[in-house]
């Protein structure tokens, strides 16, 4: 059975372009509840960690470098079947390839900047909103 929580970052690239307002419109639209949010920035031991589990890609550095050069906003997002259905809001990693009308095909830079986080298991959208919201009041 599928979850009902997701955890995304509004990306570095897309608060410095000042996309946080439309961005976050999309995403209540498709009828995602935030639970928590948090204006803040990953220093660059914590966006290491934050992408461990692409330690040995080459791109690692270049995202380490990226996640931390700037404030970021952070939530966790409840609504039926959210791991999925977030993806599919969001599109293809390289927004090349993000299907139009998606957040990275409308405000994804390249495949490295590409406007927003989305967990791709429920599993670690568990994971990766504890990270943030460890003790945190959720509103839901
Ligand atoms: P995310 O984890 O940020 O939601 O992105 P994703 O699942 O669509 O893609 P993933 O494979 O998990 O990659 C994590 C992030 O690393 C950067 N990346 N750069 N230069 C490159 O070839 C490259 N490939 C990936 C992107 O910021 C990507 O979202
Ligand atoms: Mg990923």
């Amino acid at each position: 059975m599928s979850g009902n929580r997701t955890f995304t970052m509004i990306k570095p690239d897309a608060v410095e372009s000042g996309h946080i307002g439309n961005i976050l419109v999309m995403i209540c639209k498709v009828g995602f509840k935030i639970v928590a949010m948090k204006y803040t920035r990953l220093s660059k031991e914590k966006a290491g960690e934050f992408y461990a589990v692409h330690k040995e890609r080459p791109f690692y550095g270049e995202l380490v470098d990226f996640m931390s050069r700037g404030p970021i906003v952070v939530a966790i997002l409840e609504k039926s079947n959210a791991v999925e259905d977030f993806r599919t809001l969001i599109g293809a990693t390289n927004p090349a390839n993000a299907a139009p009308g998606t957040i990275r095909s409308l405000y994804a830079k390249n495949v490295g900047e590409n406007a927003v986080h989305g967990s791709d298991s429920d599993e670690n959208a568990a994971i990766e909103g504890s990270f943030h919201f460890a003790g945190t009041e959720m509103f839901s």
